[in-house]
């Protein structure tokens, strides 16, 4: 038998208003497969994502998550169960350390009341998670440096520490190489990679360089004007005319 899908969508459908922006999508993400969302600018893919992560409830349609539905829910739902978006640069605390940006998200994770599922943890035990996490993103060696301080690469990285920090089990990325030179997206995709294969965490990432996402998805949806235009493997998604047509020029840089 195999596993259920981490994440079902069922002819699900958003409109702004009477601007129908996403359009009757049905789609499964197998758990750990490192999964990409592409389409061209206005596609619908920050909408879905918003959709998926509970920022509003789709116009039209039903989700499942870990074999649950959560059509509707709310974002601060779906957190604790292990849907999380990435945090935006700005929900960094800037004069907080490294670690204590990682330790608060820890802290609301196993020091929140009527948890009776997990234990609570020592104040020793957090601060071995903490460097334990930034370890896991290459931070190590900044731990201790005001969050402010660090480059912009460092900071989205600091982000995904403070994703992990909530053990999730799927984690939508939204452009998380956004402002990222080569060598910044290189090593940020390497280390999504990794975590993927490390922690079987399933990463459901938006990405615009086509060799990038070539290289590292397993699996690949492709959003056109709202509607699923494609689904498959890089190879599969490469080879496919209309996915060609709907990037002008019809080429991925080769
Ligand atoms: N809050 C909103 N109200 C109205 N239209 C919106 C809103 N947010 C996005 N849109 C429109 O929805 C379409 C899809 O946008 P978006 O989901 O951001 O696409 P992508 O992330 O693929 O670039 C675009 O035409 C955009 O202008
Ligand atoms: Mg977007």
């Amino acid at each position: 038998m195999t596993a259920p899908p981490i994440l079902k969508i069922d002819h699900v459908g958003h409109a702004y208003g009477t601007f129908q922006v996403i359009n009757d999508i049905s789609l499964e993400v197998p758990a750990g497969e490192l999964t990409a969302l592409i389409g061209p600018n206005g596609a619908g893919k920050t909408t879905f994502y918003n959709l998926v992560s509970g920022r509003f409830p789709p116009t039209r349609g039903r989700i499942w998550f870990a074999g649950r539905e959560i059509t509707g829910m709310p974002a601060h739902r779906l957190v604790p169960r292990g849907l999380l978006r990435s945090f935006q640069i700005t929900n960094i605390f800037p004069d907080l350390t490294v670690t204590e940006n990682v330790l608060v998200p820890l802290l609301l994770h196993h020091r929140r009341g009527f948890s009776f599922l997990r234990p609570l943890r020592s104040e020793r035990e957090l601060y071995r998670l903490a460097a334990e996490t930034l370890e896991q993103v290459g931070l190590g060696r900044y731990a201790h440096r005001t969050a402010s301080e660090l480059a912009y690469g460092d900071k989205r990285l600091l982000e995904i520490a403070i994703v992990l920090s909530r053990e999730p089990k799927l984690v939508l990325l939204d452009e998380p190489t956004a402002g990222m030179n080569r060598e910044e997206t290189a090593r940020m995709i390497r280390l999504i990679k990794e975590l993927a294969d490390r922690f079987g965490t399933t990463f459901f990432l938006t990405e615009h360089d086509m060799n990038v996402v070539f290289s590292v998805a397993a699996r690949i949806f492709v959003l056109h004007q709202g509607g699923l235009l494609a689904a498959g493997t890089p190879a599969e998604i490469q080879a496919d005319v209309r996915v060609r047509e709907a990037y002008l020029g019809g080429t991925f840089g080769d």
